[in-house]
């Protein structure tokens, strides 16, 4: 079958590929402290050779196969499984209640939050629950509550119990009358989405503790994740995870953007180590607490045209989502994410050509597999 044997060409050249090979992680020393006031003489250790008290207790608020369980993932390796911490309100898989500490946690509830910082001494708290662009349009109460409240509920028990907190923002945080090839970090921020203006809600209430308490408050902006053991979340940009997996079931794939709609992007692997490697900076090389991070950008047809070139008989269609694309049309084309190369290093592995080889190729061999039970 020939998607099939393009599939095993992929997976050959991902084989010889070193952009996809194992890699010596630079990673930025760490700040021993978990107050931005208190920065260690020793900046530069690797977080692998800290003794087991000096290592974060880390707790993880989202969904069971989104972002969280990867980062769950690279945090357990670098610090221990048992000091990495899963929480969501939904009942998780065998798999992932299995992989490490696994709790329930609403983040709407500022008690049992508290409780769980305390009984399990966390250090560091990565707030990933939210409520994206396109659902929270749908359903703007959820998404003010879970956006809104639920930061404040993580910006106080950060600040009560000294937590470095990190929330993640987003493109979608950027508007119209935003610059939008490239955006930098500080300009016009005017979303016209109930996601967007929760996120920058949270930068600047995240700015204002930093400023006005010392929270240790970090936040990257993150652009459109791709990830190939995730379900899209309901965001704008799930068109770019979901045409690989039509590609290799199907041969084609219906797209809910116009084809020239150019947004920021990411493979999750980047995106997972830029998360930790900015929580590992040292405080005195941040000049902001809150940074864009990029690694390439392109629209529905150039993505296509890169998948054609693994699957000839692939075809795209467009069915355009008017919502969607209004949502895409007010946002970056361009991330200029130049402060953060600058101040602690950020540097993405995945362009173009290798995500869509490390896509096709692990959708490509789960279907396999899949198919083979
Ligand atoms: N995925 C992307 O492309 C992307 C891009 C930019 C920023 N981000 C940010 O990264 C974070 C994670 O994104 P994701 O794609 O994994 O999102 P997601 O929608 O897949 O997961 C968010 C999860 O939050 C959980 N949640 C909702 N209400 C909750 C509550 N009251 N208490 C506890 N948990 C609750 C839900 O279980 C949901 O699955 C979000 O903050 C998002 O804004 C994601």
């Amino acid at each position: 079958m020939p998607v099939l044997r393009m599939l095993q060409r992929v997976v050959g050249q991902m084989l010889q590929s070193p952009a996809c090979g194992p890699r010596a992680a630079a990673l930025p020393g760490r700040v021993l402290g978990t107050s931005p006031w208190q920065i260690p003489a020793v900046a530069n250790c690797h977080s692998a050779f800290l003794s087991e008290a000096d290592r974060p207790r880390i707790l993880i608020t989202d969904k069971l196969w989104g972002l969280g369980v990867g980062l769950a993932k690279l945090l357990r390796k670098q610090f221990g499984k048992d000091n990495v911490i899963l929480s969501d309100i939904k009942k998780p898989s065998e798999q992932v209640f299995h992989s490490g500490p696994f709790i329930h946690s609403d983040v709407l509830d500022y008690k049992h939050l508290r409780e769980i910082v305390v009984n399990h001494r966390i250090t560091w708290l990565i707030h990933y629950s939210a409520v994206l662009s396109a659902v929270g349009e749908a359903n703007v109460p959820l998404a003010k509550a879970v956006n809104i409240t639920g930061v404040h509920n993580v910006l106080d028990v950060a600040l009560e119990h000294n937590l470095r907190l990190f929330v993640p923002s987003t493109i979608g945080a950027f508007g119209p009358t935003s610059p939008r090839d490239p955006t930098p970090d500080l300009c016009i921020q005017r979303p016209r989405t109930i996601y967007g203006v929760s996120k920058v809600h949270a930068e600047l209430m995240g700015e204002y503790y930093y400023h006005r308490y010392g929270l240790d408050f970090r936040c990257l902006r993150y652009p459109g994740i791709i990830s190939a053991d995730s379900e899209p979340g309901g965001g704008t940009t799930d068109y770019a995870v979901q045409i690989f997996h039509d590609a290799i079931k199907n041969g084609k794939f219906e797209c809910n953007l116009k084809p020239s709609t150019r947004l920021p992007m990411m493979y999750i692997d980047d995106c997972l180590r830029a998360t930790l490697e900015f929580m590992e900076a040292p405080i005195e090389s941040l000049s902001s607490r809150t940074y864009n991070i990029n690694a390439m950008s392109f629209c529905p047809e150039e993505l296509a045209q890169e998948v054609l070139k693994h699957i000839p008989e692939f075809q795209i269609t467009y069915n355009v989502d008017s919502v969607r694309q209004a949502i895409a049309d007010s946002w970056p084309m361009n991330f200029d994410d130049s402060n953060a190369r600058k101040d602690w290093g950020w540097k993405h592995y995945f362009d173009l050509p290798q995500l869509v080889m490390t896509m096709l190729s692990f959708i490509g061999s789960h279907s396999r597999v899949a198919k083979a039970n």
